[in-house]
C-alpha cells in the first residue's frame, strides 16, 4: 500500500502566520505538524510516502525530513501549484499510486488514541472500495459529514452541509482500492472550482463500496485549519507528553515499533537532537527497546 500527504493550500485561515510560511511546518508543540498525518501512514504501515506541498514549502520539508531513510520509510515529493482541491493529489500522485492500494491523508489532520493502531490495520485489510473516518463533531457544517440510514447504514455524504444530516465529519483520512485514480480523473470541478473528495468518495458510496468506521471519543482527531485548533493541537500534545509520558506522533519511536529501524538507530537519531526534551525521549525510547536502562550507550 503506497500513501500520500496532501500538505498543499494557501492556508489563508492562518494568515498573516501562514503569509510566509506554510502552516505545515508549523510547530505543534514539538514538532512540525506535517510529522503528524506522516506518523498515521506509518502506524498503518505504509513505507513509501508521496508529500505534496507548494512549490515554496518543498524545499523546507526536504530539510526538516529528507528521503526518510533515516526512519526506514521513503518519502518522495511533488507540488501542488495551486490549491485545486484535495482529490487532485490523486492525480498528482497518480503514478506513485497506480496499481496499488492507497491512503490518502490531509497534513493537518491529528489522529491519536488507545485502538486506532487497530482501526489502521483493519482498514488497510479491509477489502471495500473505500474507507473513511468519521467523528462526532460540535459543528458538522464545516466537514463532509455522513449521514444514515436505517440499522446506521452509511448512506449518505454531503460536503459542508447547511443542514448536517448527522455529527458524524468524515476526516481527512481515506483509504482506497486501486480504482481511486480513474475515479478522480473523471470527477468534475464543483462551484468553488476545486475537485472535491467528497465526490470520489461518493462514487464508492453509490457502488456500495464505501465503508465509514466511527471514531469514539478514545480517539482524538484535530484538523488545524484555525488558530484555535493549532492552539488546541499543542494542548493535547503536551498534555499527553507530561501527562501519559508519551510523545504523539514520534516518527523515530514509531519507525522503532514498526520493526522499520533498529534500537541503535533510533538512538543515534535521539543523539542528534539531544539538546532537546524530543531529541531525549527518543534517546530513551530507543534505550527501552534495547532492554538497556542504563549506560551510554545502546
Ligand atoms: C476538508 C474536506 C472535508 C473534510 C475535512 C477534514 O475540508 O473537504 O471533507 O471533512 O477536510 O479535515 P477543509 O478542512 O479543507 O475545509
Amino acid at each position: 500500500m503506497k500513501g500520500i500527504v496532501l500538505a498543499g493550500g494557501t492556508g489563508s485561515r492562518l494568515f498573516p502566520s501562514a503569509r510566509s510560511i506554510s502552516k505545515h511546518l508549523f510547530p505543534v508543540y514539538d514538532k512540525p505538524m506535517f510529522y503528524y498525518p506522516i506518523s498515521v501512514l506509518m502506524m498503518a504501515g505504509i513505507r513509501e510516502i508521496l508529500l505534496i506541498t507548494n512549490p515554496e514549502s518543498l524545499p523546507l520539508m526536504r530539510q526538516a525530513i529528507g528521503t526518510g531513510s533515516s526512519l526506514g520509510i521513503e518519502i518522495q515529493y511533488a507540488v501542488q501549484p495551486e490549491p485545486k482541491g484535495i482529490a487532485e493529489a490523486l492525480l498528482i500522485g497518480r503514478e506513485h499510486i497506480r496499481g496499488s492500494r492507497s491512503a490518502l491523508i490531509l497534513g493537518d489532520n491529528i489522529f491519536h488514541g488507545e485502538g486506532f493502531e487497530g482501526l489502521l490495520s483493519e482498514a488497510v485489510s479491509s477489502d471495500s472500495g473505500c474507507t473513511l473516518f468519521g467523528c462526532k463533531v460540535g459543528d458538522p457544517r464545516q466537514y463532509a459529514v455522513a449521514g444514515f440510514g436505517e440499522r446506521g447504514r452509511f448512506e449518505t455524504l454531503v460536503e459542508k452541509p447547511a443542514a448536517p444530516q448527522s455529527d458524524y465529519a468524515v476526516t481527512g483520512l481515506y483509504f482506497y482500492d486501486r480504482d481511486v485514480v480513474e475515479i478522480a480523473e473523471n470527477i468534475a470541478p464543483s462551484e468553488r472550482g476545486e475537485l472535491e473528495i467528497t465526490d470520489v468518495n461518493r462514487v464508492y458510496l453509490d457502488k456500495g463500496r464505501a465503508e465509514l468506521v466511527t471514531m469514539g471519543n478514545e480517539i482524538t482527531w484535530l484538523d488545524l485549519g484555525t488558530e484555535e485548533s493549532l492552539l488546541e493541537g499543542s494542548r493535547y500534545v503536551s498534555a499527553t507528553a507530561r501527562g501519559a509520558g508519551v510523545r504523539v506522533a514520534c516518527l523515530e519511536e514509531i519507525a522503532l515499533r514498526m520493526g522499520f529501524i533498529g534500537p541503535e538507530e533510533c538512538y543515534r537519531l535521539g543523539e542528534e537532537m539531544r539538546n532537546s526534551p524530543y531529541g531525549v525521549y527518543v534517546m530513551e525510547a530507543a534505550r527501552r527497546a534495547a532492554g538497556v536502562w542504563q549506560g551510554a550507550g545502546v
